[in-house]
């Protein structure tokens, strides 16, 4: 994505109120895309995600055949290649996104042809190696930059396997799932910690039978896919920026409609509601085997508490992370991250630049390798934020900027679109000034 670099100056709130509808999920648009354009028919999808990564998704789905209508009323129509892509010419560019490259890869490997993935600086900085890994014992041939992209796929026909993976990743299980798929025999993925299950429920909605326990699924393939509708709940870890501005202030009151609440996300609220935050959720419902509610918030008046966030916690809340920490000073006991080493390897060493931008807004922080501690009770000052252009930093020094004494500039604010291209406007809409 080539944008022009933007700064935004984020002025302190009074109170955050009102009601909104977020764009659909970014985890589930990029799995409805990605199976919609391998699938037999036309899928149709409402409220897919606006962010730049699934758009990413969607126009190298469609180098390799399918084919992309974004129709007037917002709607997304795409096309698929019945279960045969046509192996393109040109790199496939997967921008900023992991989801795309990491999962993409998984639909190649079995696939005829041969296929190379770029992508930004940023992630041709992220660990391939770990999908390499699992597709080689498939059988795959696959060629890294030094444990990196670009990457190469010689795509042939694979062996079914059974694979633990040594870090919790929905995306390497997605990578996994997808060429079991399309490969005789069963093959299953094991992990320690159940990671979000967007690519089963989805496979399922498709069509395709797999099974599941408390720690694996298997597919058996070769499967064929086909077309579905669907709307595409809101994405809750967009969400997270609003839900944890709204904790920040006596008086709030926000309530967020449509917004995905599958199990293996929601983990927020629960770590909102141990903050001393009120939650509901209202008008829960099932929309293609994903949770879709209400959800409404608003901060304790006594502030909020303190928080441990370790252990399996950390996997399941990995993409919200960023904005905890970054409202960490304002809770009175402080929040407390470890086992949260991925962070190191998202689109930014995440912990790193939260504890460079907390300190540089005069709060003391203090950093681990696989965390950091954020002491409570701090007043924070406007800055100058640097997000990395990792849209997720950026996002969450925005909410921090709402409580800080005087302005603060978010430098790279154009990264946001990679998630949330509405952010600013709406955060506009809820922040009372
Ligand atoms: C995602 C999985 C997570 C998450 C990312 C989206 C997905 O990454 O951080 O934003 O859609 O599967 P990992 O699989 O690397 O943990």
């Amino acid at each position: 994505m080539h944008t022009v670099p933007e700064e935004r100056i984020i002025r302190p709130a009074k109170n955050v109120f009102g009601s909104l509808r977020l764009p659909g999920d970014k985890s589930i648009s990029h799995r409805y895309g990605m199976l919609a354009a391998f699938a037999e028919g036309t899928s149709r999808f409402t409220n897919f995600s606006t962010g730049a990564d699934c758009a990413s998704t969607l126009s190298c789905m469609e180098a390799l055949g399918a084919k992309v209508r974004r129709l007037e009323d917002g709607s997304v129509e795409v096309t698929g290649v019945g279960g045969q892509v046509t192996p393109s010419a040109a790199p496939l560019d997967c921008g900023n996104s992991g989801s795309t490259m990491r999962m993409i890869s998984g639909l190649l490997a079995p696939q005829t042809g041969s296929f190379t993935l770029v992508g930004d600086a940023s992630l041709s900085r992220r660990p391939m190696g770990r999908i390499q890994k699992p597709l080689e014992e498939m059988g795959a041939r696959l060629t890294l930059t030094e444990g990196h992209a670009p990457l190469t796929i010689e795509g042939q026909a694979l062996k079914a396997i059974d694979y633990t993976t040594p870090v919790p990743s929905a995306q390497v299980k997605t990578c996994v799932l997808l060429a079991g798929l399309q490969t005789s025999g069963t093959t299953t993925v094991r992990e320690a910690v159940r990671t979000r299950d967007h690519s089963e429920l989805a496979l399922r909605a498709f069509g395709a039978t797999l099974t599941r326990t408390v720690n694996s699924v298997s597919i058996a393939g070769p499967q064929a896919l086909h077309a579905i509708d669907a709307a595409v709940p809101g994405d809750i870890s967009s969400a997270a920026f609003f839900l944890c501005a709204a904790a920040l202030f006596p008086g709030s009151g926000l309530v967020l409609d449509s917004l995905g609440l599958n199990p293996t996300r929601a983990t927020l609220l629960d770590v909102l509601t141990a903050l001393g935050a009120h939650i509901s959720v209202l008008n829960l419902e099932e929309k293609n085997a994903e949770l879709v509610g209400t959800v409404q918030v608003s901060a304790p008046a006594e502030g909020l508490r303190s928080t441990t966030i370790s252990g399996a916690l950390a996997a399941q809340l990995i993409d919200e992370l960023p904005v905890l920490a970054a409202i960490g000073p304002y809770t009175s006991g402080g929040i407390r991250i470890r086992d949260a080493k991925e962070l190191r390897v998202k689109e930014s060493d995440r912990i790193a630049l939260v504890v460079k931008n907390l300190r540089a807004m005069g709060a003391e922080v203090e950093e681990f390798e696989d965390g950091l501690d954020v002491p409570g009770g701090q007043t924070l000052h406007g800055a100058t934020i640097d997000s990395g252009d990792d849209h997720r930093i950026a996002m969450a020094f925005s909410v921090a900027a709402l409580r800080a004494e005087g302005e603060t500039r978010i430098q790279g604010a154009e990264s946001a679109a990679i998630s949330f291209p509405e952010f600013f406007e709406l955060l506009d809409l809820v922040a009372e000034r």
